[in-house]
């Protein structure tokens, strides 16, 4: 939720450390900080709010720092404040460190060194690290760790509980920087400027498409010269390097006012590079999961667990594996999957979907799974991500690097990946014919360019919002996969433009929400071409009787709904099971284009991070 970054080398420290931040900025952006070494002490600039701030406040320092760390924050323990921002430093102020994560046994150590003496500036839980660094630094601790802030850092580590991804930088140690993990990411880079090492790949690429990414336990010692990568026992290591073949591009918004707009317009592809090679020889091959079709045929109940978006997708898999499959299917939000006793057995398929790979509760989730036996397939975008090593199998959803907040292309990756599984499943069972298949995928192939024509001409969209943008409230509604649709379009419509919205299953307006509608109230209707179309049209009937206003999303060429509607969003005609992926595309850009109306931070909106890691 947090970023860090650090390098070290032979170039002034400043402005990498603020492209990296400002790269890093979507994981969260309530205030940021940096620690440099200069003139034999460490500098330490915060400021709340976003990194251009931090880069303001840094103009008016020189260049001369070669080595240092920087970190973007969403606040966890302690308010946004300045004092709260990190880098945190120890009470001599020579050692300062960055950390992702959750110290869970942060109080019980805040108390032991206030009793020994230290004095604490904020309120976070980071800060009793870089006391205790401290601590074994200065040989409080003895002889081992005295003036080694690798084994310093260490000692410290030995003895936090919880989620870590650390850097720590010394006074008395320049340009060296150690760093070390625990469920959080880290990656390094070496280039030729230097070492790098930040939470996200993106922050490193520039300098070097060769990453290695740091396991739990280890440790990484950077200097200008290189970076030497220990184990747990302190063992040297060679971590695998991995080569990111994605481009810097992804992190540039490439003419586009904002990246959700950018990244909504990337769905077509995205559609394409996830289908691309699953059809072999007439029948879909999902290598990576692991299982044969033997085994899948052995399934007899699935779970989905995800959060937020990645639980909508959930939602239109249960419709689809239900439907073709035949298994039942119930879909779950992780952080209630993890904290009951779900009936699980070893021939329970669990599904675990993360755009991140590293959403605290799916995590937990897919841990509880196995214990329990179930086989979990992990449905993620991000290549070594904790979701996908943490699963017996993983399909990756080839959206690429997904800046904005608000998850547009890798939801449509997940749809896209989760109808791919549901298709498998039923193939595995022998009630889809391998015929069915081809031609199934050879309609889910289409909706790439279906979507490349909803993009095309957005004027109905514009229309809409503009008549939108001004209410308190809205209601979503539909019916079948029509309903999972909605829920989706409500999130979206909420997370970027604070208006407050609904979603619910058509049939279900009667039994309460009906109450809300009133003059002019907005209803958005999912109305595409299925077997419920005509209750659908009642539906919109009770909500124009109510005074309420109408935008429907319908097929084209559908001149009945355009009696009945306000508003009218046509959209190329699919079958219903792949209606979800043509009909997310306009209430992503509904939303989108309401949130720009109201003056709204598309890509950052407020209180909100791109990855949850904590619960
Ligand atoms: C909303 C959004 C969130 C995420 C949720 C789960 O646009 O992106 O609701 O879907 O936080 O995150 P992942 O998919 O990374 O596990």
């Amino acid at each position: 939720m947090c970023g860090i970054v650090g390098y070290t080398g032979a170039n002034p420290v400043k402005p990498r450390l603020i492209e990296g931040l400002k790269r890093l900025e979507y994981r969260g952006y309530d205030s940021a900080g940096v620690a440099m070494q200069q003139d034999g002490g460490l500098t330490l600039v915060h400021r709340v709010g976003k990194v251009a701030e931090l880069e303001e406040a840094l103009s008016s320092f020189d260049d001369s720092s070669t080595c240092g760390i920087g970190h973007t924050r969403w606040a966890t323990h302690g308010a946004p404040s300045e004092a709260n921002a990190h880098p945190h430093s120890s009470c001599q102020g020579d050692i300062a460190i960055v950390h992702n994560g959750i110290i869970e046994n942060f109080a019980e150590l805040r108390e032991e060194l206030l009793s020994r003496g230290h004095v604490f500036t904020s309120q976070t839980d980071t800060e009793v690290v870089a006391h205790l660094i401290e601590e074994a630094y200065d040989g409080r601790e003895g002889d081992a760790c005295k003036g080694d802030l690798m084994k310093a850092l260490r000692h410290a580590v030995g003895r936090i509980v919880g989620a870590y991804g650390i850097a720590a930088v010394c006074a008395q140690e320049p340009g060296r920087i150690v760093v070390t993990r625990k469920d959080s990411p880290i990656v390094l880079a070496y280039g030729e400027e230097g070492a790098y090492v930040a939470s996200d790949i993106i922050a490193v690429i520039e300098a070097s498409r060769d990453v290695a990414v740091l396991e739990d336990g280890q440790f990484a010692d950077m200097t200008p010269e290189g970076i030497s990568y220990f184990d747990a026992a302190g063992n040297a290591i060679e971590p695998p390097i991995m080569h990111v073949d994605w481009d810097i591009d992804v992190a540039e918004k490439g003419g586009y006012p904002d990246f959700m707009l950018k990244e909504i317009h990337e769905q077509p592809r995205v559609v394409r590079d996830t289908l691309a090679g699953r059809l072999s020889g007439g029948s879909l091959v999902i290598d990576e999961l692991g299982l044969s079709l033997e085994e899948l045929n052995l399934i007899d109940r699935v779970y989905v667990i995800a959060c937020g978006t990645s639980y909508h997708a959930g939602l239109i898999a249960k419709h689809l594996i239900e439907m073709w499959a035949r298994i039942p299917t119930e879909v779950e939000v992780a952080s209630e999957f993890r904290y009951r006793n779900p009936i699980v057995t070893p021939s329970t398929l669990v599904v675990a979907v993360s755009q991140s790979g590293e959403t605290a509760d799916t995590l937990a989730a897919i841990r509880d799974a196995r214990i329990k036996g179930a086989k979990v397939f992990g449905i993620t975008n991000v290549v070594g991500s904790p979701v996908a090593r943490e699963s017996d199998g993983v399909i990756y959803t080839k959206a690429n690097k997904e800046i904005a907040v608000a998850s547009t292309k890798s939801f449509l990756g997940q749809v896209v990946s989760l109808t791919l599984l549901a298709m498998l499943l039923a193939q595995s069972k022998g009630k889809l014919t391998l015929g069915q298949i081809r031609l199934l995928y050879s309609e889910l192939a289409d909706t790439a360019e279906q979507i490349e024509e909803i993009l095309s001409d957005t004027t109905a969209v514009e229309e809409a919002a503009r008549a939108c943008k001004d209410a308190a409230s809205a209601l979503f509604i539909g019916r079948g996969v029509g309903s999972a649709i909605c829920y989706e379009g409500a999130l979206k419509l909420k997370e970027i433009s604070y208006l407050h919205a609904e979603a619910y299953a058509a049939g279900e307006m009667k039994h309460g929400p009906i109450a809300l509608l009133d003059e002019g109230f907005p209803v958005i209707v999912v109305a595409t071409q299925s077997p419920v179309y005509d209750k659908v049209i009642s539906n919109i009937q009770e909500s124009k009787a109510r005074g309420a206003m109408v935008v429907a999303i319908a097929t084209e060429g559908d001149q009945e709904i355009a009696k009945h509607a306000d508003h009218v969003i046509y959209i190329p005609k699919v079958r219903d099971a792949f209606s979800p992926i043509t009909a997310s595309v306009p209430l992503q850009l509904f939303a989108r284009e309401i949130a720009v109306l109201r003056g709204c931070d598309v890509d950052q909106p407020r209180n909100l991070a791109k990855s949850v890691t904590v619960e």
